[in-house]
């Protein structure tokens, strides 16, 4: 009998950010990256085994989907399938409470909850780990998703000879640390490059590349120290550097990919002016030209009210940490 098997997951904001693989196949960045995974704009994800359809059937937000978006999603049942020595087709349905495309994360949430979801609909047996690899065969985000709180992604650990089983995210405990990121969504639109294709574009044309690689490593182990000790403007400082740093790399790439727009930079000026007058507040942007800003839980009403005033028209919304990706239990 067909049961559907439902997952649950959420977007995750990179503190240090991943841009860039060493196997696109495989799907493995070239560094380690940090996140934290937040508590809004779930993913839901229903997977049936269908072994009376003929092909996969993928509904994305009601809609059946169609391109590129259809053919990862076949993909990674695919590997499901390989994994699991299994044939059948599969029904998925997928909704997102944030607009797909957009640069908020949502090819994370989507493909931890698909990993969850599809593990279960055939039968995997997976623990943390191999479900956060298989994550990451989606898209390398996804693989940090599949835990809540803040997470690691490593490129590659050096356990095995074998790439995919050495690139994998593992939850990062830090119980002093608990911010608010205010998230000021100025254009929900889709975005004009995919990430995908911009950082294949990045790592093989911009000269600034490869010294950004260099200084995230040197970020990431300031910004384990700073979350260890819970200090909001060390953590906020390397965040902003590492995100303004990566899109530098996309716009020395050639041609260039800018994702920031006006309201991108009007929002940025807005955080230097809080931060003039005292307030912690620090920005992070992704593929995209929505501003992601961390400040302490009591300063987030002020900072929203800021960062609206900057970008008029903006739909702004207070994250704090959420959980990882999980079925959902009826
Ligand atoms: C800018 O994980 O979406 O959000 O692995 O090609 O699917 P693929 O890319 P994706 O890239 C996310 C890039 C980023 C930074 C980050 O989340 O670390």
């Amino acid at each position: 009998m067909a049961v559907d098997h439902t997952a649950v997951a959420h977007p995750n904001i990179a503190l240090i950010k991943y841009w860039g693989k060493r196997d696109e196949k495989l799907v493995i960045p070239n560094a380690d990256s940090l996140s934290m995974t937040l508590d809004v704009f779930p993913t839901v994800t229903t997977v049936r085994v269908s072994p009376d359809e003929r092909a996969d059937r993928v509904t994305l937000d009601g809609a059946a989907a169609e391109g590129e978006p259809r053919q990862r999603i076949t993909a990674f049942l695919d590997l499901v399938r390989e994994l699991a020595g299994r044939s059948e087709a599969a029904t998925v349905d997928t909704r997102n409470a944030v607009p797909t495309g957009a640069g908020l994360a949502s090819s994370a949430s989507g493909f931890a909850a698909l990993a969850v979801a599809a593990g279960a609909a055939y039968g995997l047996d997976l623990d943390p780990t191999a479900l956060s690899r298989l994550a990451r065969r989606g898209s390398a985000s996804a693989a940090r998703s599949v835990f809540g709180g803040f997470a690691i992604c490593y490129a590659s650990r050096g356990i095995s000879a074998d790439a995919d089983l050495n690139a994998y995210a593992e939850p990062l405990s830090v119980p002093d640390f608990d911010p608010a990121l205010v998230i000021a969504v100025v254009n929900a639109g889709p975005k004009p490059v995919s990430s995908r294709a911009a950082m294949r574009l990045t790592v093989e044309t911009s000269p600034l590349y490869w010294p950004w690689v260099q200084a995230s490593r040197t970020d990431l182990a300031a910004m384990r120290t700073a979350l260890r000790r819970g200090d909001l403007d060390e953590v906020g400082e390397i965040a902003e550097r590492n995100a303004l740093g990566m899109h530098a790399t996309m716009l020395a790439a050639r041609p260039a990919v800018r994702y920031l727009s006006p309201a991108t930079v009007a929002v940025l000026d807005s955080v230097l002016l809080l931060r003039a007058d005292g307030v912690s507040a620090y920005a992070t942007m992704d593929a995209g030209p929505n501003v992601k800003v961390l400040c302490h839980p009591a300063d987030a009403p002020r900072v929203a009210e800021t960062v609206r005033a900057a970008a008029p028209g903006s739909a702004v919304v207070t994250a704090r940490r959420g959980p990882g990706a999980g079925l959902r239990t009826r």
